[in-house]
């Protein structure tokens, strides 16, 4: 079956194209992603309407694009896959009234897809014989997700944040130290170039780290680097100061993520450990969890780059693992949007 699949849950208007089989395997055709980051770098953030807006004018040339990269005509699709939650309701609009239009004309069924549910999976795209069980971190922009794969379409939430989700952890305190949007990158590029004597200084706490549950929280974190700045009326001119701070933010936060996914490995007693979601880009993390996994005995997996942010092949993924498990694709008149649609 070929899928064509749309994503437009925030601010990345993607399609992408992949041949999959009735019961397994999954071939990527083509995965075209128009980012908005340009956009909302003026804003230091996303607004909605203006999100909404860039989707509308690049989605029709976005499918256009990954159609001709796929070298498949229109007609020859025969399903329809698109993110339908959660995300921001104006943007997730967008992708899900293409969709239903496409459907609507071609008389084909669809296949909503949760964008969590493509994050998860979504290390499976290089790697679709991951041994399981395995665990799998999700650490998104808006969520924060630590999930036991028993099968390859069942799954257990063990745990996830309180508050916070840790991307959003990383855009509000790079926003503190006066560092670009988005803060992930940012915050990265600025702790390589700390001082072990200066970062350890400041060492912030560990939240939630010696809990017996797998949940998270980010938000006593932020909000220790603030009072740490203001109580020690710290310098942000001094780049060294900068440096030092993102340094030892980056670390708790990674401290705490890697500590509790080998936890969660161990006591589940899993063969794989995945890492996705836009956080996964942070090489420092992918590093201290592949090593902490090796030491465990865990195969890791992790996307590649351009799979960690949200893409539309990650989507087409999901709903062809959906349908290949027994999901019935549906008539687009079934298709609804839920921004806070769970991961169930
Ligand atoms: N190198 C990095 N280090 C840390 N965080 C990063 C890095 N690169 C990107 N990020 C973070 O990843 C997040 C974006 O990820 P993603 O696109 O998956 O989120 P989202 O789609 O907005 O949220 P969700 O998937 O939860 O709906 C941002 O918070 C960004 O700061
Ligand atoms: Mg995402």
């Amino acid at each position: 079956m070929k899928i064509l699949a749309i994503e437009s849950s925030c601010d990345e208007t993607s399609a992408a194209v992949v041949l999959a089989g009735k019961k397994s395997g999954v071939k990527k055709l083509s995965n075209i992603v128009s980012s908005q980051i340009l956009i909302h770098k003026k804003t230091e953030g996303v607004v909605p309407e203006v999100a909404a807006r860039a989707h509308i004018s690049k989605i029709s040339r976005v499918v256009q694009k990954a159609l001709k990269d796929a070298k498949t005509p229109l007609e020859s699709i025969d399903y329809f896959a698109v993110t339908n939650g959660p995300g921001l309701v104006s943007s997730l609009l967008v992708g899900t009234e293409y969709t239903k239009g496409l459907a609507l004309a071609l008389n084909k069924k669809v296949i909503p897809t949760n964008h969590m549910l493509g994050h998860l999976y979504s290390a499976f795209v290089s790697d679709p014989k991951i041994k399981l069980p395995s665990v799998n971190l999700i650490v998104s922009g808006g969520h924060t997700y630590l999930i036991l794969l028993t099968k390859k379409n069942k799954f257990k939430i063990l745990g996830s944040t309180v508050d916070d989700a840790a991307g959003e952890a990383f855009d509000k305190v790079a926003k503190m130290l006066g560092l670009a949007y988005p803060g992930g990158p940012e915050i990265s590029k600025w702790a390589k170039k700390a001082k072990k004597k200066g970062f350890e200084d400041y060492a912030f706490p560990r939240p939630m780290l010696n809990t017996k549950n797998f949940d998270f929280s980010f938000a006593g974190l932020k909000t220790a680097v603030l009072y740490k700045i203001r109580d020690e009326k710290l310098n942000l001119k001094n780049p060294q100061t900068k440096a030092n701070l993102a340094c030892s933010f980056q670390e708790a936060v990674i401290d705490v993520l890697v500590k509790k996914t080998i936890r969660a490995a161990e006591k589940y007693k899993t063969k794989s450990i995945t890492l996705s979601g836009g956080v996964a880009a942070n090489k420092l993390l992918r590093k201290k969890l592949a090593s902490a996994s090796r030491k465990i005995y865990n195969k890791f997996y992790v996307p590649d780059f351009s799979l960690c942010t949200d893409n539309a092949l990650m989507i087409a993924n999901a709903a062809a693992i959906k349908v290949q498990g027994g999901f019935k694709p549906v008539k687009y008149t079934k298709l609804k949007v839920n921004p806070q649609l769970e991961l169930k």
